[in-house]
């Protein structure tokens, strides 16, 4: 069982915004804004363990005690390319954070997933990583993207996404059951496309306008 290391973020803005992204009439600006402010809700709950130092800091009136993150180092690690549009959001809320980039493609005769592109920050073995994707569908890409962030050293990683299916989740957590998994919803399945059902369709295609 997979269940304390999934997350689902079932605030009603969430939902709300992840219904309008469902929408079959909702448009490439739109959707990408959804994007945008849907990854920084489902954000603010996978930084939620970040550990705080207290501090002095003088206020017009007194000195106040407070607290400030404390050290921890971040990266996100979208994977291309329907990750890459939770990143606007996500680096207004933690903009000290580095940003990696991590491209797959699915062989199509294999299905195996094919590493082409990888570019992270030189001290990300240092960091904790949060893997972004819209769409945890087969899991087969994000299972690929945490085998290469393990490979440079990484030690802590986390993934988000926005939807997901049960069999992507169950393969993520077998491959990764270290991997704590951030979602907003859990879909009923995949079909013959691998598409997650009802899903939104594909993410790439309805951020970037390509269909
Ligand atoms: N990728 C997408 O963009 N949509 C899906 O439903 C599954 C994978």
């Amino acid at each position: 069982m997979y269940d304390n290391m999934v997350k689902v973020i079932e605030h009603p803005l969430v939902q709300h915004k992840i219904s309008l992204m469902r929408d079959i009439n909702t448009g490439a600006k739109e959707f990408r804004e959804l994007v945008s402010e849907t990854s920084m809700l489902i954000c603010f709950e996978a930084t939620r363990d970040l550990p705080l130092k207290s501090v002095d800091i003088q206020t017009p009136l007194a000195i106040a005690k407070s607290k400030v993150i404390s050290g921890k180092k971040l990266a996100f690690v979208p994977i291309f390319r329907a990750g890459l549009g939770m990143c606007d959001g996500i680096m207004k809320l933690v903009p000290a954070a580095k940003i990696g980039h991590i491209g797959v493609f699915r062989d199509p005769d294999e299905l195996a997933p094919v590493e082409y592109y990888t570019k992270l920050p030189v001290d990300i073995n240092e960091r904790e990583v949060i893997i972004t994707d819209i769409m945890l569908a087969t899991g087969g890409t994000a299972v690929k993207a945490a085998d290469i962030l393990k490979e440079n050293g990484v030690k802590n990683i986390k993934f988000m996404c926005i939807l997901a299916s049960p069999y992507g989740l169950e393969t993520l957590h077998n491959a990764h059951p270290d991997v704590e998994i951030y979602c907003g919803a859990v879909d009923e399945g995949l079909n013959e496309q691998c598409y997650i059902v009802p899903g939104l369709g594909d993410a790439g295609d309805r951020m970037f306008g390509t269909k």
